[in-house]
């Protein structure tokens, strides 16, 4: 595992912006795995400014999300649909029949999870995964205790993950308690994987990242199994390093 050490959000951003537009540009065909949260917003102001100077061109690359929350409309501001849509998707040229996410408003929420898994490998696999991670080491929505070896499937959050996402909704209640979300094994089979992360929440997660231990109670641990990945981390978030 690679880690390139920045000084604060803005070089982070620049840094994993500029892996993904060097992807696009060598790999117009590539499949993007996106994240979403407070992190890569860095990232996706840089690809639409990016865009706007340098017309990289995105028309026959294709972008699969993570995860998305349960039973909100594509319409609410906090589906990461919504989300990716007014980051990312509206400002560049992609397709919006090659973006994808799961339905968090699917009538069998399990099939949904079965469709976006057989989905992803009809795309050819994942060619660069962004990443952000959680206080508790989650990725994508992998909970700690999430088996390494899962697919595309149904999480019920914890209460953790619900308080510290609860800071984008009205309250506390109204934050979904199930979201559909890529398995660990999903994230892994990605070629490339960047993982972002800045601030000293982050802190925590990061020394215990590269403490080395590979444990389920630790999603962002099964990382360490992996062949290409690169952590982009600011100061503050190295600061336990
Ligand atoms: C959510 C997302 C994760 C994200 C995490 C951290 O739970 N499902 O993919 O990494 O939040 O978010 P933030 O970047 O806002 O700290």
């Amino acid at each position: 595992m690679k880690l390139v050490q920045v000084e604060n959000d803005t070089e982070m951003s620049q840094v994993a912006a500029e892996k993904i537009i060097s992807l696009v540009t060598h790999n117009p065909t590539a499949t993007l795995g996106l994240a979403t949260g407070g992190t890569p917003k860095g990232v996706y102001a840089e690809l639409r400014r990016d865009y706007e100077n340098n017309h990289t061109s995105y028309h026959s690359i294709k972008a699969v999300n993570l995860d998305e929350y349960v039973g909100l409309t594509a319409e609410d501001p906090n589906s990461y649909k919504y989300y990716m849509s007014k980051e990312l998707f509206n400002h560049i040229n992609i397709k919006s029949t090659n973006t994808h996410l799961p339905h968090g408003n699917a009538e069998d929420l399990n099939e949904e999870c079965v469709r976006y898994e057989k989905l992803i490998k009809s795309l050819g696999g994942i060619d660069l995964q962004l990443l952000g991670i959680g206080h508790n080491g989650h990725i994508g929505f992998n909970e700690p205790g999430t088996s390494f070896e899962s697919r595309t499937h149904l999480v019920h959050l914890t209460e953790q993950t619900i308080t510290a996402n609860s800071r984008y909704f009205s309250s506390y209640e109204e934050v979904p308690k199930q979201a559909i979300t890529m398995g660990i094994q999903t994230i892994l089979c990605s070629k490339e994987i960047v993982l972002i992360a800045s601030g000293k929440e982050k802190a925590e997660s990061i020394k215990r990242l590269f403490k080395g231990e590979i444990n389920e109670s630790f999603p962002a641990s099964t990382l360490l199994l992996h062949a290409n990945v690169t952590v982009i981390a600011d100061k503050e978030a190295t600061a336990l390093l």
